[in-house]
């Protein structure tokens, strides 16, 4: 019997998803069905249960339901608890599991498919809403020497750095919430763009000299042309990434947590990048 899974999410049908596991599935030699699911905006627990009754064995969930997922969890992993916030779930024996694995899925990209170090770094993370959330824990757990939260917002900024300030996780690093304005002066190793700015082709405030020499701009959307994020950090020096590379990574721990077996990522982001 092939086992199924799925991503549910409204709006799934641009979602890549289904194709890197697809990839995933032949490259490991797992008999795997994975689709692309659409759930009404009310109806998200309903779509879940329904996908579970008839078999699947576990879902990803991408917006705007992530935080329904992690309220509709019996076990919850410490990193959803940290990121308040689930995408992924898996279904055993009449209880669902909750985990998140889009933060590891940045790091990982960082670190290991862009080769560049994050410990004793100064990270600037720009965005305070659920998509920074879920990343904070990895982040930290690389120990970069300065965390920085930016947030147009500054008091979501401001309680975000306070709520993980106290954990042990953060025991190696200074960790702050500033407004962009005050971010004037200080320079960054690492700029990460987790605001939903990309989504609506706009450009956080950030000021121009944000980026110290030899800096990364990652940007956690992925887009075929370069976001405005991205186009202001390479006009100003800055290496840049886009986040197809997280997607991918989140994907290839979705499935070592389902599957036992962890797939190679790098053929898959090569795939993605040329169709
Ligand atoms: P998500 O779950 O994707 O993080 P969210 O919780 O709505 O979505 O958060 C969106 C983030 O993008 C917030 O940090 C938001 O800033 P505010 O908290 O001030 O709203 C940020 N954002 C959205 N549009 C922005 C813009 N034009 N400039 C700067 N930040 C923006």
């Amino acid at each position: 019997m092939t086992d199924r899974y799925a991503v549910v999410g409204n709006p799934i049908a641009h979602s890549k998803s289904p194709e890197i596991h697809a990839a995933f599935a032949r490259q490991t030699g797992q008999d795997i069905d994975y689709a692309g699911l659409l759930a009404p905006p009310d109806g998200f627990r309903a779509t879940v249960e329904s996908f579970r009754d008839a078999g699947g064995k576990g879902v990803n969930v991408t917006v705007p339901f992530k935080l329904e997922a992690f309220d509709l969890a019996d076990d919850v992993s410490q990193r959803a608890k940290d990121a308040q916030a689930a995408n992924f779930l898996r279904f055993d024996q009449g209880r669902i599991h909750a985990d998140n694995t889009d933060g590891v899925g940045l790091t990982r990209d960082i670190v290991r498919n862009l080769g560049l170090g994050l410990a004793g770094k100064r990270v600037l993370l720009i965005g305070a809403g659920g998509a920074a959330q879920g990343v904070l824990t990895p982040l930290l757990e690389y120990e970069p020497r300065i965390l920085t939260i930016a947030n147009r917002t500054v008091e979501k900024a401001l309680r975000l750095a306070e709520t993980f300030r106290h954990k042990p996780v953060a025991a190696a690093s200074v960790l702050s919430g500033l407004s962009f304005g005050e971010l004037a002066g200080h320079h960054f190793d690492v700029v990460i763009n987790a605001t939903s700015t990309s989504l609506h082709g706009e450009l956080p405030p950030l000021p121009a000299d944000a980026f110290a020499a030899g800096a990364l701009a990652y940007d956690m959307m992925y887009a075929a042309k370069p976001t405005p994020f991205l186009a202001f950090a390479a006009a100003r020096g800055a290496k840049t990434s886009d986040g197809l590379g997280m997607l991918v990574e989140q994907a290839a721990e979705s499935f070592l947590l389902w599957r036992g077996v962890r797939p190679e990522t790098a053929p898959v982001i090569a795939m993605l990048r040329n169709p």
